[in-house]
């Protein structure tokens, strides 16, 4: 008995450590390596390759995993933002979603703004693999979305466009710099009256959960850690003016969605 319960747990351990290493060679390790000049150089140098390799892609997005990774949250952060485009009317309108994102949250989102009335719905990426990929989720969806290759920090979309901008996770991917100007912009794109509508990381309430949380951004995403203080996006969104916001947060404090509304 003593011998299975030995081996079980170093079959558990062996398989934490390997899942951890995996991950650190695919998202901060391969960041590190950019750093010393290995690999890609450019606006999409930020950009992990479980984003940009097609085969990472593949092999990581399973819903299971996916929602694991933000702490069984996901359909819940998900719902918050759907029920928020379910408040607008999008009759006729456009809707845009700055990056895609692992899971089921750009079928779910392009559902219901499609469901609402929604006339398009755009979806833009810096990495083309991503936008592919997206695309294979939506089905007959598809018919209603543009998918463009573009940057989140320099829109090609014209001001006041959008009746919803959605962005599921991309702040804490972002150097610094760009937190701000991906804000700036997505707010640009937003018409009065619409939302600019943001699930993020957040500081948690629990120290416990605080330091856990802490030692996951440094090993994994230290551009993440940003968001609890000196980059927080509601005071950036407020800071650009002519918005109303609320920021409700869950699990204990570790998870956001910003409302942000144009007035
Ligand atoms: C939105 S985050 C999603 C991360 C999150 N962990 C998830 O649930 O999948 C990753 C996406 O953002 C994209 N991205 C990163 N920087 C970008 C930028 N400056 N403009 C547009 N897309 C960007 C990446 O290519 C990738 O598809």
């Amino acid at each position: 008995m003593n011998s299975w319960m030995t081996s079980s747990f170093l079959v558990v351990f062996t398989g934490l450590v390997c899942t951890a290493l995996f991950f650190f060679t695919v998202t901060r390790g391969a960041l590190i390596a950019r750093g010393l000049g290995f690999g890609e150089r450019g606006a999409s140098e930020h950009v992990y390759p479980i984003y940009s390799d097609m085969r990472l892609i593949k092999m990581v997005d399973f819903q299971p995993i996916i929602s694991a990774i933000l702490l069984f949250q996901y359909d819940r952060l998900v719902s918050k933002i759907v029920a928020e485009l379910q408040t607008l009317n999008l009759r006729d309108r456009e809707v845009l979603i700055t990056s895609c994102a692992f899971g089921n949250v750009i079928p779910r989102v392009v559902g219901a703004a499609v469901a609402s009335g929604a006339r398009r719905v755009h979806l833009i990426d810096l990495i083309k693999n991503e936008l592919t990929h997206a695309r294979g989720k939506l089905g007959d969806l598809a018919r209603k979305v543009e998918f463009s290759e573009a940057n989140a920090t320099a829109m090609r979309h014209s001001d006041g466009s959008v009746a919803a901008n959605v962005i599921f996770f991309l702040l804490h991917e972002l150097p610094h710099d760009l937190k701000g100007e991906a804000l700036k912009e997505a707010a640009r794109t937003v018409a009065p009256g619409g939302k600019l509508l943001l699930a993020e990381f957040h500081r948690p309430d629990s120290w416990f959960l605080r330091v856990l949380s802490w030692t996951y951004f440094k090993v994994f995403e230290p551009l993440g850690l940003a968001l609890w203080d000196s980059h927080d996006p509601l005071h950036y969104i407020e800071s650009l003016g002519g918005f109303s916001c609320t920021r409700s947060t869950c699990f204990f404090g570790n998870f956001q969605v910003i409302v942000a509304t144009k007035q």
